[in-house]
Order: structure tokens, then C-alpha cells, then sequence
């Protein structure tokens, strides 16, 4: 059964461990990729575990942005797993590639690039930052559609759901992340919220959306809502 397991985030169901941060795993039939990694390695690796996922499976690491609240999880990570391949924002290759062993491959992401069969990164999007200056999120080819994974969403979460829209060429089945709301106000909340319908099915805001922004995108997208928190495993079949 191919599904998305949340397994870092600001909100925790069940035992697992709730923290300020993101990260999700992927599990499709012919690979395992591993989107962000949280900010701790001690409450990665207890999530992990909870789960019963085995670090070594991981084929790919994504990070969506050199951000610590999604890079900081890497340690625990190379601990269990050498042999991976990492894709971040072209700029920030050199600094990652100074702490990575010889065996993790480490490429840069500048444009839209297919990093497998049934994975596609956005390509870099500014995100009005002077570091990190860029983030890419990505999407993967399910049964049910297309899903969107990102970050922060600092480029701008409509602005994302935008261009992963004109490079799948259809409607998105689902959005999952942070759209980096916690600081908006309730008018701007809502309209990007709206804005979201014209792109996809369904969404699962969460960790930088903030409480009132998950709260807010609740009650407007309603049964088409869906809970992503540390401990969550969406069926993508
Ligand atoms: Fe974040
Ligand atoms: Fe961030």
C-alpha cells in the first residue's frame, strides 16, 4: 500500500513526538523518499521508530530549504543510512556537501526536474529571503493524482500550487505542509485558502500554517480538509 506518513510536525497524534518543524515520508512501491527531516535527530529518530521504519529503506532525501526546522533531522539519518541520494536548491549544495560522506549524493536542484520516475521537483522559487534564498517542493504521481509536498511554502504557497499545476498540466489531488500562515492575519488567511480551490482537491495544512490558519482552512475547505500531523498516514492509493 503506497501512503504519506507525517512524520515531524508542530502537532502530534497519538504517542508521537510533537515539535516546531516538518517532515514526511513517502512510501511508493518502487521507492521510499524522505521529504525534510524535522529539526532535531532525537525526535526524528522516536517518530521514526514509533512507526517502525527502517532509516536504511530511504532511497531519497528531498529538503525543501536550508531552514533548521527542516534540515536539522539529517544526522540522525546518516547515522542509520549511508547511501542515499539528497536534492536541494542548487545554491545550497556546498555547504551541505562539506558534512556528507562520499556515499550520499548530493544534487542540485535549479530547474523543474523529474528526480525519479514518479517524482518531480518544482524547481528553485525565490523566497524573498536573503538565506535561504531559495526552496522547491515536491510533487509525486499517485494513483489518486498528483501530490503536492512543501516546506515553508516561503515562496508562497498559492504561488507553488501555481507552478506545480502548469508542470503536472491537471488539478492537484493534494497539498501537504507548511504555507506559512502563522504570522497572517484572518483576511489573508482566507483568501489564500480560497485562492487553493482553483488548484486542488485536497489539502492538508499544517506546522507553519500556524493553529488559526489550520483552524481557518477547516472550516472553508471542509470535508475536503485533511489532518496532517506527527503520527498521520494518508493512503495514496
Ligand atoms: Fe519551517
Ligand atoms: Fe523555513
Amino acid at each position: 500500500m503506497e501512503n504519506l506518513k507525517i512524520l515531524y510536525d508542530n502537532t502530534a497524534v497519538n504517542d508521537f513526538a510533537p515539535d516546531w518543524g516538518f517532515s514526511a515520508l513517502v512510501e511508493l512501491s518502487e521507492e521510499t523518499i524522505l521529504f525534510d527531516t524535522g529539526a532535531k535527530p532525537e525526535v526524528l529518530a522516536e517518530n521514526i521508530e514509533r512507526f517502525g521504519i527502517d532509516p536504511s529503506e530511504i532511497d531519497t532525501v528531498f529538503i525543501s530549504h536550508n531552514h533548521w526546522d527542516h534540515t536539522g533531522g539529517l544526522p540522525y539519518l546518516l547515522e542509520k543510512n549511508r547511501i542515499f541520494e539528497l536534492f536541494i536548491p542548487e545554491p545550497d549544495c556546498p555547504e551541505f556537501e562539506e558534512n556528507l560522506p562520499e556515499s550520499v549524493v548530493c544534487v542540485p536542484i535549479s530547474a523543474p526536474t523529474y528526480i525519479s520516475e514518479r517524482a518531480i521537483s518544482t524547481g528553485i522559487m525565490t523566497t524573498g529571503m536573503e538565506k535561504p534564498a531559495y526552496e522547491h517542493s515536491l510533487i509525486v504521481s499517485t494513483a489518486e493524482g498528483f501530490l503536492l509536498l512543501t516546506g515553508c511554502s516561503h515562496p508562497g504557497i498559492v504561488e507553488i500550487a501555481k507552478k506545480a499545476v502548469t508542470i503536472c498540466g491537471e488539478e492537484l489531488f493534494l497539498i501537504v505542509g507548511g504555507f506559512h500562515l502563522y504570522k497572517s492575519a484572518d483576511e489573508r488567511i482566507i483568501e489564500v485558502a480560497e485562492e487553493l480551490k482553483r488548484f486542488t482537491r485536497f489539502v492538508a495544512p499544517c506546522h507553519c500554517t500556524g493553529e488559526r490558519g489550520i483552524e481557518l482552512f477547516k472550516e472553508i475547505w471542509r470535508d475536503r480538509f485533511v489532518e496532517a500531523a506527527a503520527g498521520v498516514e494518508i493512503p495514496l492509493e
